[in-house]
């Protein structure tokens, strides 16, 4: 079957270890395991980790690349992956699909038959597809996490990712003020558009927040710190621009600062954010969507970082 694998480890041209071509059907570790035809999948910086070499180690390659899907069960229903497996050995007793079990950038996918959660009605295969990380991880940073039902405002560091614009619609749509700092002032205008007030990294907000929601890293921590309201929550999943920031400690106890880290989320976490977008009518924000033809396109998108909001792969062209 055609698929798209992580075929080496490139530190500073991960397209470069990017191949596209045939790999071998789909085995099933366990009995509970089934296979799933792919309809539709989105790419994550995730892909982009794993092609540099971050998170997989070499004699795992080559690795199907992708975290995301919707795809036809075996008895023909539209189902949602829930992408994180379990994993016997791994430290952390699961793994994202890609890691340690091939991904979801081909034309079928082996996965528990658990992790197969029904494609909510009202919600496209195309936009469903965006949801079980980038989206769920906004989910839980919001809610779980960074207890929405207690914050009345929310900065979000870097929006025009998939994970920060996530964040910036399901806030809004959450009833909550929320600001969103970006590099790029086309991005900033998009961001409006989404109901958020955007600013310049950096900036001075017009208030303290209750919530931040941090997946940037070193290039903007030291703002999410100081634009944190006494008690606020800053919630952190990723660090796309560097895992070691300098950190203020005196305004983390001053402040009585809550810094909390989380990845992905539960199934159940996945179950209530298709009914919250189903129910509210919140859709993904989609940059683009690149047949499977082209999906060497779909990650050069990504690298660029001129994305807002997720790139889809539509696996019918
Ligand atoms: N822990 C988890 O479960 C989990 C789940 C999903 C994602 N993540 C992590 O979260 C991060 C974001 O993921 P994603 O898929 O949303 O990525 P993405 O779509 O590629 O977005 C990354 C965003 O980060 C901002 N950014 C990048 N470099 C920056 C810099 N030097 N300074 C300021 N902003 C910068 C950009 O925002 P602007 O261009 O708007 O400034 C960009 O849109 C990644 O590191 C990913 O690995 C973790």
């Amino acid at each position: 079957m055609r698929a798209a694998y992580a075929s080496a480890f490139d530190a500073d041209n991960p397209l470069a270890a990017l191949t596209v071509g045939e790999r071998p059907e789909p085995t099933h570790p366990q009995d509970d395991w089934v296979t799933v035809q792919v309809r539709a999948s989105s790419l994550n910086h995730h892909d982009l980790w794993s092609l540099r070499g971050v998170g997989l180690t070499g004699d795992q390659l080559p690795m199907i690349l992708g975290c995301d899907a919707v795809g036809e069960d075996p008895e023909g229903n539209h189902v949602v992956i829930y992408p994180v497996v379990p994993t016997p050995g791994d430290p952390r007793g699961m793994s994202i699909l890609s890691e340690h079990f091939p991904g979801t950038f081909a034309e079928r996918v082996a996965v528990p038959r658990m992790n197969l959660l029904p494609l909510p009605a009202g919600l496209s295969v195309t936009d469903a597809a965006c949801l079980p990380t980038a989206w769920l991880t906004a989910w839980r940073m919001l809610t779980t996490k960074g207890r929405a039902d207690e914050a009345e405002s929310v900065l979000v560091q870097g929006a025009g990712g998939g994970v920060a614009t996530a964040a910036v619609a399901l806030g809004h749509a959450l009833g909550k003020r929320v600001y969103a700092t970006s590099r790029d002032a086309a991005k900033r205008d998009r961001i409006t558009e989404l109901g958020a007030t955007a600013l310049e990294p950096g900036a001075r907000l017009p208030e303290r927040v209750d919530l931040v929601i941090e997946t940037v890293g070193a290039a903007t921590f030291d703002h999410s710190l100081k634009s944190a309201a006494p008690g606020a929550r800053i919630v952190v999943s990723g660090a796309t621009a560097g895992h070691e920031p300098k950190v203020n400690l005196r305004r983390v106890f001053a402040m009585q600062l809550e810094i909390l880290g989380t990845s992905m989320g539960t199934p159940g976490e996945l179950t209530e954010l298709l009914a919250f977008c189903a129910e509210h009518e919140v859709r993904p924000v989609v940059d683009s969507v690149v047949p499977f033809s082209r999906v060497e396109e779909a990650f050069a998108r990504l690298n660029s970082g001129d994305v807002f909001g997720k790139v889809v792969i539509d696996h019918s062209v």
